[in-house]
Protein backbone atom coordinates (compact mmCIF):
# COMPACT_ATOMS: atom_id res chain seq x y z
CA UNK A 1 0.00 0.00 0.00
CA UNK A 2 2.79 2.64 -1.02
CA UNK A 3 0.95 4.46 -2.68
CA UNK A 4 -2.47 4.56 -0.39
CA UNK A 5 -4.32 7.59 -1.11
CA UNK A 6 -2.11 9.14 -3.90
CA UNK A 7 -4.36 10.71 -7.06
CA UNK A 8 -2.27 9.80 -10.05
CA UNK A 9 -3.53 9.84 -13.67
CA UNK A 10 -1.90 7.50 -15.86
CA UNK A 11 -1.69 8.23 -20.19
CA UNK A 12 -1.25 5.34 -22.64
CA UNK A 13 -3.03 2.88 -19.79
CA UNK A 14 -4.45 0.61 -22.78
CA UNK A 15 -1.54 -1.27 -23.44
CA UNK A 16 2.39 -1.97 -22.59
CA UNK A 17 3.85 -0.07 -20.04
CA UNK A 18 0.85 2.61 -19.14
CA UNK A 19 -1.56 -0.85 -18.81
CA UNK A 20 1.03 -2.38 -16.50
CA UNK A 21 1.70 0.96 -14.58
CA UNK A 22 -2.34 1.26 -13.92
CA UNK A 23 -1.90 -2.39 -12.16
CA UNK A 24 0.80 -1.11 -10.12
CA UNK A 25 -0.51 1.64 -8.97
CA UNK A 26 -4.08 -0.06 -8.28
CA UNK A 27 -1.82 -2.70 -6.22
CA UNK A 28 -0.20 -0.31 -4.00
CA UNK A 29 -3.62 1.21 -3.20
CA UNK A 30 -3.35 5.05 -5.48
CA UNK A 31 -6.35 6.43 -7.01
CA UNK A 32 -6.36 5.83 -10.29
CA UNK A 33 -7.37 7.81 -13.44
CA UNK A 34 -6.58 6.24 -16.81
CA UNK A 35 -5.90 7.71 -20.42
CA UNK A 36 -5.82 6.37 -23.75
CA UNK A 37 -7.61 6.38 -27.42
CA UNK A 38 -8.20 3.02 -27.50
CA UNK A 39 -11.34 2.62 -25.48
CA UNK A 40 -12.37 -1.27 -25.26
CA UNK A 41 -8.73 -2.24 -24.43
CA UNK A 42 -8.40 0.63 -21.93
CA UNK A 43 -11.78 -0.01 -19.83
CA UNK A 44 -10.61 -3.78 -19.76
CA UNK A 45 -7.02 -2.88 -18.37
CA UNK A 46 -9.09 -0.60 -15.48
CA UNK A 47 -12.02 -3.92 -14.98
CA UNK A 48 -8.68 -5.71 -14.18
CA UNK A 49 -7.21 -3.71 -12.29
CA UNK A 50 -10.14 -3.38 -9.87
CA UNK A 51 -11.00 -6.94 -9.59
CA UNK A 52 -7.14 -7.85 -7.75
CA UNK A 53 -6.08 -4.57 -6.22
CA UNK A 54 -6.26 -2.13 -3.43
CA UNK A 55 -7.18 0.85 -4.68
CA UNK A 56 -9.19 1.73 -7.74
CA UNK A 57 -9.19 2.80 -11.01
CA UNK A 58 -11.58 4.62 -13.86
CA UNK A 59 -11.00 4.99 -17.67
CA UNK A 60 -11.00 8.15 -19.99
CA UNK A 61 -10.79 8.54 -23.53
CA UNK A 62 -7.95 11.57 -23.70
CA UNK A 63 -6.17 12.45 -26.99
CA UNK A 64 -3.02 13.58 -25.44
CA UNK A 65 -1.59 15.42 -28.76
CA UNK A 66 -5.00 17.93 -28.53
CA UNK A 67 -4.95 21.02 -25.68
CA UNK A 68 -8.71 21.06 -25.71
CA UNK A 69 -8.83 16.90 -24.95
CA UNK A 70 -6.27 17.42 -22.15
CA UNK A 71 -7.50 20.61 -20.43
CA UNK A 72 -11.14 18.88 -20.32
CA UNK A 73 -10.16 15.17 -19.32
CA UNK A 74 -7.31 16.32 -16.66
CA UNK A 75 -10.16 18.72 -15.17
CA UNK A 76 -12.79 16.39 -15.05
CA UNK A 77 -10.07 13.32 -13.60
CA UNK A 78 -8.83 16.08 -11.16
CA UNK A 79 -12.32 16.79 -10.09
CA UNK A 80 -12.77 12.91 -9.48
CA UNK A 81 -9.83 12.22 -8.09
CA UNK A 82 -10.28 15.22 -5.39
CA UNK A 83 -6.31 16.38 -6.38
CA UNK A 84 -3.44 15.23 -7.91
CA UNK A 85 -0.61 13.78 -6.76
CA UNK A 86 1.38 12.30 -9.59
CA UNK A 87 0.90 11.79 -13.58
CA UNK A 88 2.36 8.59 -15.05
CA UNK A 89 3.00 9.71 -18.81
CA UNK A 90 4.08 6.86 -20.86
CA UNK A 91 1.73 7.52 -23.68
CA UNK A 92 3.48 8.06 -27.60
CA UNK A 93 3.67 6.16 -31.09
CA UNK A 94 6.52 4.68 -32.84
CA UNK A 95 7.19 4.43 -36.34
CA UNK A 96 10.00 3.20 -38.85
CA UNK A 97 11.91 6.31 -40.82
CA UNK A 98 15.23 7.05 -42.38
CA UNK A 99 16.86 10.19 -42.35
CA UNK A 100 17.13 10.66 -45.83
CA UNK A 101 13.34 10.16 -46.52
CA UNK A 102 11.46 10.70 -43.97
CA UNK A 103 7.99 12.55 -44.58
CA UNK A 104 6.80 15.71 -43.17
CA UNK A 105 3.89 13.92 -42.34
CA UNK A 106 5.70 11.51 -40.26
CA UNK A 107 7.46 14.14 -38.27
CA UNK A 108 4.54 15.82 -37.62
CA UNK A 109 2.82 13.31 -36.22
CA UNK A 110 5.39 11.83 -34.11
CA UNK A 111 6.15 15.45 -32.64
CA UNK A 112 2.57 15.77 -32.19
CA UNK A 113 2.00 12.95 -30.05
CA UNK A 114 5.18 12.34 -28.55
CA UNK A 115 6.53 16.13 -28.16
CA UNK A 116 3.26 18.45 -27.74
CA UNK A 117 1.61 15.39 -25.71
CA UNK A 118 4.36 15.66 -23.25
CA UNK A 119 4.21 19.21 -23.04
CA UNK A 120 0.62 19.55 -22.61
CA UNK A 121 0.22 16.87 -20.17
CA UNK A 122 2.99 18.16 -17.91
CA UNK A 123 1.63 22.02 -17.82
CA UNK A 124 -1.70 20.86 -16.85
CA UNK A 125 -0.86 18.48 -14.69
CA UNK A 126 1.71 21.17 -13.21
CA UNK A 127 -1.19 23.28 -12.46
CA UNK A 128 -2.94 20.45 -10.51
CA UNK A 129 0.08 19.31 -8.50
CA UNK A 130 0.93 22.78 -7.70
CA UNK A 131 -2.14 23.22 -5.64
CA UNK A 132 -1.35 19.94 -4.15
CA UNK A 133 1.72 21.53 -2.49
CA UNK A 134 4.02 19.21 -5.44
CA UNK A 135 3.80 15.84 -6.64
CA UNK A 136 5.95 13.94 -9.50
CA UNK A 137 5.40 13.90 -13.52
CA UNK A 138 7.07 10.36 -14.62
CA UNK A 139 8.13 11.01 -18.53
CA UNK A 140 8.92 8.24 -21.19
CA UNK A 141 12.17 9.28 -22.71
CA UNK A 142 14.12 6.38 -24.74
CA UNK A 143 17.65 5.43 -25.57
CA UNK A 144 16.80 6.25 -29.25
CA UNK A 145 17.18 9.90 -27.97
CA UNK A 146 20.49 9.22 -27.06
CA UNK A 147 22.19 7.15 -29.70
CA UNK A 148 21.64 6.99 -33.85
CA UNK A 149 18.52 5.06 -34.46
CA UNK A 150 18.84 4.43 -38.19
CA UNK A 151 15.12 3.25 -38.06
CA UNK A 152 13.24 5.55 -36.54
CA UNK A 153 14.88 8.96 -37.11
CA UNK A 154 11.97 10.91 -36.10
CA UNK A 155 10.87 9.26 -33.15
CA UNK A 156 14.75 9.18 -32.19
CA UNK A 157 14.55 13.09 -32.54
CA UNK A 158 10.88 13.62 -30.77
CA UNK A 159 12.69 11.44 -27.58
CA UNK A 160 15.53 13.47 -27.34
CA UNK A 161 13.14 16.42 -27.35
CA UNK A 162 11.38 14.93 -24.58
CA UNK A 163 14.57 14.85 -22.65
CA UNK A 164 15.61 18.16 -22.75
CA UNK A 165 11.30 19.10 -22.16
CA UNK A 166 12.19 16.89 -19.03
CA UNK A 167 15.42 18.79 -18.43
CA UNK A 168 13.53 22.24 -18.89
CA UNK A 169 10.09 21.57 -16.63
CA UNK A 170 12.39 19.99 -13.77
CA UNK A 171 14.12 23.26 -13.62
CA UNK A 172 11.19 25.50 -13.90
CA UNK A 173 9.22 23.76 -11.39
CA UNK A 174 11.49 22.64 -8.55
CA UNK A 175 10.31 25.35 -7.01
CA UNK A 176 6.52 24.25 -6.52
CA UNK A 177 7.99 21.00 -5.47
CA UNK A 178 6.95 19.39 -8.92
CA UNK A 179 9.47 16.79 -9.94
CA UNK A 180 10.34 15.79 -13.54
CA UNK A 181 11.79 12.87 -14.33
CA UNK A 182 11.78 10.46 -18.02
CA UNK A 183 12.41 6.83 -17.89
CA UNK A 184 13.92 5.23 -20.73
CA UNK A 185 12.67 1.80 -20.48
CA UNK A 186 13.69 -1.35 -22.61
CA UNK A 187 10.20 -3.77 -22.13
CA UNK A 188 8.80 -6.30 -24.38
CA UNK A 189 5.66 -4.28 -24.88
CA UNK A 190 3.38 -4.39 -28.63
CA UNK A 191 4.96 -1.16 -29.40
CA UNK A 192 8.33 -2.83 -29.35
CA UNK A 193 7.15 -6.13 -30.81
CA UNK A 194 5.37 -4.57 -33.75
CA UNK A 195 9.07 -2.33 -34.64
CA UNK A 196 10.23 -6.03 -35.13
CA UNK A 197 7.26 -7.19 -37.01
CA UNK A 198 7.95 -3.84 -39.60
CA UNK A 199 11.60 -4.03 -39.64
CA UNK A 200 13.25 -5.08 -42.48
CA UNK A 201 16.00 -7.80 -42.39
CA UNK A 202 19.29 -5.45 -42.08
CA UNK A 203 16.87 -3.00 -39.58
CA UNK A 204 16.23 -6.53 -37.70
CA UNK A 205 20.01 -6.70 -37.40
CA UNK A 206 20.97 -3.90 -36.26
CA UNK A 207 18.08 -3.79 -33.85
CA UNK A 208 19.44 -7.04 -32.40
CA UNK A 209 23.22 -5.69 -32.25
CA UNK A 210 21.87 -1.85 -31.15
CA UNK A 211 18.94 -3.42 -28.57
CA UNK A 212 19.22 -6.66 -27.56
CA UNK A 213 22.62 -7.40 -27.58
CA UNK A 214 23.50 -4.61 -25.27
CA UNK A 215 20.93 -5.78 -22.74
CA UNK A 216 23.48 -6.99 -20.12
CA UNK A 217 20.86 -8.71 -18.02
CA UNK A 218 19.85 -11.39 -19.69
CA UNK A 219 19.61 -9.89 -23.59
CA UNK A 220 16.11 -9.89 -23.91
CA UNK A 221 13.70 -6.73 -23.29
CA UNK A 222 12.07 -6.63 -19.60
CA UNK A 223 8.68 -7.56 -18.09
CA UNK A 224 6.28 -4.54 -18.12
CA UNK A 225 4.76 -5.46 -14.72
CA UNK A 226 7.91 -7.45 -13.09
CA UNK A 227 10.41 -5.01 -13.99
CA UNK A 228 8.65 -1.65 -15.22
CA UNK A 229 5.53 -1.74 -12.52
CA UNK A 230 7.57 -1.40 -9.12
CA UNK A 231 10.19 1.49 -10.71
CA UNK A 232 6.89 3.39 -11.16
CA UNK A 233 5.23 3.09 -7.90
CA UNK A 234 9.15 4.67 -6.71
CA UNK A 235 8.31 7.29 -8.55
CA UNK A 236 5.01 7.98 -8.24
CA UNK A 237 5.86 7.93 -4.28
CA UNK A 238 7.05 10.25 -1.59
CA UNK A 239 10.22 8.19 -1.20
CA UNK A 240 11.46 10.02 -4.68
CA UNK A 241 10.97 13.20 -3.52
CA UNK A 242 14.69 14.47 -3.66
CA UNK A 243 14.85 13.27 -7.37
CA UNK A 244 14.20 15.65 -10.05
CA UNK A 245 15.59 16.52 -14.12
CA UNK A 246 17.11 12.92 -14.74
CA UNK A 247 16.48 10.61 -17.47
CA UNK A 248 16.22 6.95 -16.02
CA UNK A 249 17.36 4.13 -17.51
CA UNK A 250 15.01 0.86 -16.57
CA UNK A 251 16.89 -1.53 -19.22
CA UNK A 252 19.39 -3.95 -17.69
CA UNK A 253 22.01 -1.93 -18.55
CA UNK A 254 21.60 -1.23 -22.21
CA UNK A 255 21.74 2.32 -22.12
CA UNK A 256 25.02 3.22 -19.76
CA UNK A 257 26.69 0.09 -20.07
CA UNK A 258 29.50 -0.06 -23.37
N1 LIG B 1 8.90 -0.68 -25.47
C1 LIG B 1 10.13 -0.24 -25.24
O1 LIG B 1 11.05 -0.99 -24.98
C2 LIG B 1 10.41 1.25 -25.26
C3 LIG B 1 11.73 1.67 -25.40
C4 LIG B 1 12.02 3.02 -25.30
C5 LIG B 1 10.99 3.92 -25.04
N2 LIG B 1 9.70 3.49 -24.92
C6 LIG B 1 8.67 4.47 -24.58
O2 LIG B 1 7.92 3.97 -23.47
C7 LIG B 1 6.57 4.45 -23.55
C8 LIG B 1 5.59 3.29 -23.46
O3 LIG B 1 5.81 2.43 -24.57
P1 LIG B 1 5.02 1.06 -24.80
O4 LIG B 1 6.01 0.14 -25.37
O5 LIG B 1 4.25 0.70 -23.60
O6 LIG B 1 4.01 1.54 -25.98
P2 LIG B 1 2.64 0.91 -26.51
O7 LIG B 1 2.54 1.24 -27.95
O8 LIG B 1 2.54 -0.53 -26.12
O9 LIG B 1 1.54 1.75 -25.71
C9 LIG B 1 1.36 3.12 -25.98
C10 LIG B 1 -0.05 3.51 -25.61
O10 LIG B 1 -0.21 4.92 -25.89
C11 LIG B 1 -1.48 5.12 -26.46
N3 LIG B 1 -1.51 6.34 -27.27
C12 LIG B 1 -0.95 6.54 -28.50
N4 LIG B 1 -1.27 7.76 -28.96
C13 LIG B 1 -2.04 8.36 -27.99
C14 LIG B 1 -2.67 9.62 -27.90
N5 LIG B 1 -2.60 10.52 -28.89
N6 LIG B 1 -3.38 9.91 -26.79
C15 LIG B 1 -3.47 8.99 -25.77
N7 LIG B 1 -2.90 7.77 -25.81
C16 LIG B 1 -2.19 7.45 -26.93
C17 LIG B 1 -1.70 3.88 -27.32
O11 LIG B 1 -3.09 3.70 -27.64
C18 LIG B 1 -1.13 2.77 -26.41
O12 LIG B 1 -2.13 2.25 -25.56
C19 LIG B 1 6.50 5.23 -24.85
O13 LIG B 1 6.70 6.62 -24.57
C20 LIG B 1 7.65 4.70 -25.67
O14 LIG B 1 8.08 5.62 -26.64
C21 LIG B 1 9.39 2.18 -25.07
Amino acid sequence: MELKDKRIIVTGSARGMGAATVRAYVNAGAEVVAMDITDDSGNEVVKEANASGAGNATYMHVDISERESVETGFAEAVKNLGGLDALAHPAAIQRTSDAGDVSVEDWDLMFAVNVRGTMLTNQVAHRYLKESGGGSIINFGSISGLRPEVSAAAYSAAKGAVHSWTRTAAGTWGKDKVRVNAILPAMATPMYLEAIARATDEQTDAIYWQNLHSIYLGHEYGDPDQDLGPVMVFFASDASKFITGQLIPVDGGQTTVR
